[in-house]
C-alpha cells in the first residue's frame, strides 16, 4: 500500500497537493468563488464566541484556525487542549459554538471535552477524518476533512486538510457576519485554491530537505521559531522532530525568545526560522538576528524574496513558493513535515511507528 514509498508517513506528506485539492473542492465553489458548506440547521452569523478544543496536531490547526476566525469573522476565540479544558471548569455562554478537531474522531479527552459542550447547551462543530467516528455521530455540525486513511502515526495530510476546511468555516462565517463582502470572498476562495499548487511546489524541495537533514541529525536540541500562523507552525515543526526522531525540539514565538529560550542558543542548537515574507517578516528576521549574535545557527525557510533578504550566513535554507498570507500556514507544514521525516530516517529511527505512542489515544 505504500507504493513506491519508504514509509506511510511521506506517502501521506506527498498526498496533500491532492487531499487539500479534494478537501478544499467540498467547501468551495470555483464557478462563483463562494464558501458552501454542508446544510446544517444552525445560524453561523448569531455566534458570539468560538471555542476551540484538540490535543495534538489538531490542537495546532485549531491555534492557526484562531487567528482566521478573529482576523475575518471577528469573533473571539478560546482555545485550550483538551486535557485542560475538560477540568478547569470553562465558562461557556449561551449561543457558543464549541469547535473539535480530530483526525481519528476518537481521541478521549476531545471526545470527553464534546460531551461537557453539549451537556452546558453549546453548538457542537466537529471536524474529523474518520467519518463514522464518535465524534462525527455526535456533531451537529459536522465538517469531514477528505484527507483519506493517514496511518503514520505522525499526523501530515489530516493537519493540512484540517486547515483548508477551517479556512472555508471562518471565511463562510465572515460573510454571514457581513465582515466579508461577495469579493472578498471570492479572493479567498481564489487563494485557497492556489494551494495545492503550492504545496506541490514546496514537495519539490525534498531533495534539498533530504540533503540537509544530516545537519540536524546529531543535534541534541532544536528549537522553531515562527509568528502570527506561523507561530502555531513552530509548535507543529518541535512535535514532528520529536515524536519520529525523538530529538528534544521546543517551538517559540519568536518574540518570546528574549524572555528566556535564548538563553539555550549556542552553536550546538539549530534554530529552524519559520518566516515568509509578508508584514510579519521584518519582525521575524530581528528576531533571528538576535539568535545568530549568540552563534546559534539558523534554517531559515522562507520564499526567495525573503532569502534573497535574509539567507546570508545561515546554516541552511529552505525555499518555499512565494504564497499569499492565508494560504502560508498550509504551505510551510510541507518543510517541516519532510525535515522531520528525513531526521528521522538519518537517524533510523521507526517512522510509522514511533516508540511510545499511538495513531489514537483513546485513554484519558
Ligand atoms: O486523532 P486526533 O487528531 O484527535 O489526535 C490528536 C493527537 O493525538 C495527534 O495529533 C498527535 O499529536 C499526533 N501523533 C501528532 O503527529
Amino acid at each position: 500500500e505504500k507504493g513506491n514509498y519508504r514509509h506511510f508517513m511521506q506517502k501521506e506528506i506527498f498526498e496533500q497537493p491532492t487531499v487539500v485539492g479534494q478537501t478544499l473542492g467540498s467547501y468551495l465553489r470555483q464557478s462563483d468563488g463562494t464558501v458552501a458548506l454542508p446544510q446544517f440547521d444552525f445560524d453561523l452569523s448569531s455566534v458570539k464566541r468560538i471555542t476551540i478544543v484538540a490535543c495534538g496536531t489538531s490542537f495546532y490547526a485549531g491555534m492557526v484556525a484562531k487567528y482566521w476566525f478573529e482576523q475575518f469573522a471577528r469573533v473571539p476565540v478560546d482555545i485550550d487542549v483538551a486535557s485542560e479544558f475538560r477540568y478547569r471548569d470553562p465558562v461557556l455562554e449561551d449561543g457558543g459554538l464549541a469547535l473539535f478537531i480530530s483526525q481519528s474522531g476518537e481521541t478521549a479527552d476531545t471526545l470527553a471535552a464534546l460531551r461537557h459542550c453539549k451537556e452546558a447547551g453549546q453548538t457542537i462543530a466537529v471536524v474529523v477524518n474518520v467519518p463514522t467516528s464518535s465524534m462525527a455521530r455526535e456533531a451537529d455540525l459536522l465538517l469531514p476533512t477528505h484527507a483519506g486513511p493517514e496511518i503514520g502515526v505522525a499526523s501530515t495530510k489530516a493537519f493540512t486538510c484540517q486547515l483548508a476546511v477551517l479556512a472555508a468555516l471562518a471565511a463562510n462565517m465572515a460573510v454571514k457576519k457581513g465582515h466579508m463582502d461577495r469579493a472578498e470572498e471570492q479572493e479567498v476562495v481564489r487563494h485557497l485554491f492556489e494551494a495545492p499548487a503550492c504545496l506541490n511546489a514546496a514537495l519539490g524541495h525534498d531533495e534539498d530537505i533530504e540533503a540537509m537533514a544530516p545537519l540536524i541529525a546529531p543535534a541534541r536540541d532544536v528549537l522553531y521559531l515562527g509568528r502570527g500562523p506561523d507561530y502555531p507552525l513552530a509548535l507543529e515543526g518541535a512535535l514532528k522532530l520529536k515524536e519520529i526522531s525523538y530529538i528534544h525540539a521546543e517551538g517559540y514565538a519568536s518574540g518570546e525568545m528574549k524572555h528566556g529560550p535564548i538563553a539555550l542558543i549556542d552553536e550546538d542548537v539549530p534554530v529552524i526560522v519559520l518566516a515568509p515574507s509578508g508584514p510579519l517578516f521584518e519582525k521575524t528576521v530581528s528576531n533571528m538576528e538576535e539568535v545568530r549574535a549568540r552563534g546559534g545557527q539558523i534554517v531559515l525557510i522562507s520564499d526567495a524574496e525573503g532569502l534573497a533578504a535574509a539567507g546570508e550566513g545561515c546554516l541552511a535554507t529552505i525555499e518555499m513558493p512565494s504564497v499569499h498570507p492565508l494560504i502560508a500556514p498550509l504551505v510551510y507544514a510541507v518543510p517541516v513535515q519532510l525535515l522531520a521525516y528525513h531526521v528521522a530516517c538519518v537517524k533510523g529511527t521507526d517512522v510509522d511507528q514511533p516508540r511510545n505512542l499511538a495513531k489514537s489515544v483513546t485513554v484519558e
